[in-house]
């Protein structure tokens, strides 16, 4: 059981990596001049950082940076105090885990090593550091270019001032490219992407914040251009009342994630919620907390009959491309 779960937090000590004067001036930067769309980057981090008793990240603290460490400390101490049946950041810890294991399980899956995987939206994603499954794979992280250059300046940064910080992947390409735009695949192949690989695309906290056409643009060409070889999908989708929730940068959903993806091509489709067998890890004991509830409740429902509150559910999929030899001839 983690400490969130049993009761208790562990003082909050600011890594000493974060007091460089360098790391400072640069998320100082970044607080001055990134938008909430690419700060969510270092929220999602901050979670990881915070959830370290199930979530092994070291970097996640350095790149999410001390006001966020700190706002999401406070969250969770609070919810402690309270005994809240939901610890803040459950949800990324959750989401990250479901993941890791879906990646490892993905690119066992496949025939001989050498696959590639792509994480769209990588913001401070630290896989290629921190799982050892990808240590034959070929690794393409993309994001904003502003994104991108401020992770890999910490991450230096970081790395002269310690001495350390071993990758595990056999390449690490990060591609600057905008998700809406309909380069982006033209830039990952110019990066050394080949789309007769074996593949597996890691969209985790992205497709919503895209707008409905650029999301299904995006769907469609990791659809269409996955023919060639093994290619496995990886993506969380938010259903309508998780977009409408907050005054925030959601957009795309999908109340039917799992009958929308045949409907793009993709095949083998498997849908998790949180708190399912496959996606709870040990963290959501209470049978009464939100994700339970929710999980027994029939999907087609917008608000919870007993209190009137929205459904906000985040359905975690994996799917595969139309697998390779069965084009008829
Ligand atoms: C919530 S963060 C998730 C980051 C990471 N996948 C994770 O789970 O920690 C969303 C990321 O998507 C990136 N992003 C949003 N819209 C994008 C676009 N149009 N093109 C490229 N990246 C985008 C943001 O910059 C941010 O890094």
């Amino acid at each position: 059981m983690s400490n969130q779960e049993n009761g208790s937090l562990p003082d909050f000590i600011l890594p000493d990596s974060l007091y460089t004067e360098t790391i400072r001036e640069i998320h100082s930067k970044i607080e001055q001049n990134w938008d909430s769309l690419r700060q969510s980057a270092r929220q999602t981090a901050a979670g990881r950082a915070l959830w370290k008793q199930v979530i092994n990240d070291p970097l996640a603290e350095l790149l999410a940076g001390e006001t966020y460490l700190k706002k999401l400390y406070e969250k969770i101490k609070k919810d402690i105090l309270n005994s809240a049946r939901e610890v803040s950041g459950v949800i990324i810890a959750v989401r990250t885990l479901w993941f890791d294991k879906r990646i490892e399980a993905a690119l066992n899956s496949f025939d001989g090593g050498g696959a590639q995987v792509v994480i769209l939206g990588a913001g401070m994603d630290t896989r290629a550091y921190r799982l050892s499954c990808l240590k034959d794979s070929n690794i393409f992280e993309v994001d904003f270019p502003e994104v991108l250059l401020m992770k890999t300046t910490i991450l230096e940064a970081a790395a002269e001032a310690t001495n350390k910080q071993n990758m595990m992947v056999k390449s690490l390409n990060r591609v600057a490219a905008d998700l809406r735009e309909k380069d982006w695949l033209e830039k990952l192949q110019q990066s050394g992407l080949k789309l007769n690989k074996n593949t597996v695309w890691v969209l985790e906290g992205i497709l919503y914040y895209l707008s409905h056409s650029n999301a299904m643009e995006v769907l469609k060409i990791i659809a269409n251009n996955c023919t060639f070889a093994h290619t496995v999908l990886l993506a969380d989708f938010m259903n309508k009342q998780s977009t409408t929730m907050s005054s925030s940068n959601f957009h795309f959903y999908s109340d039917y994630p799992d009958q929308l993806l045949p409907s793009l091509g993709f095949a083998d489709v498997k849908l998790s919620q949180i708190g399912d067998p496959d996606a709870h890890f040990g963290l959501l004991h209470d049978p009464l907390n939100l994700f339970n509830k929710l999980r027994n409740l029939p999907r087609s429902l917008q608000t919870h009959p007993d209190d009137g509150t929205p459904c906000c559910r985040l359905y975690l999929l994996q799917a595969s491309g139309e697998p390779p030899n069965q084009t008829i001839l």
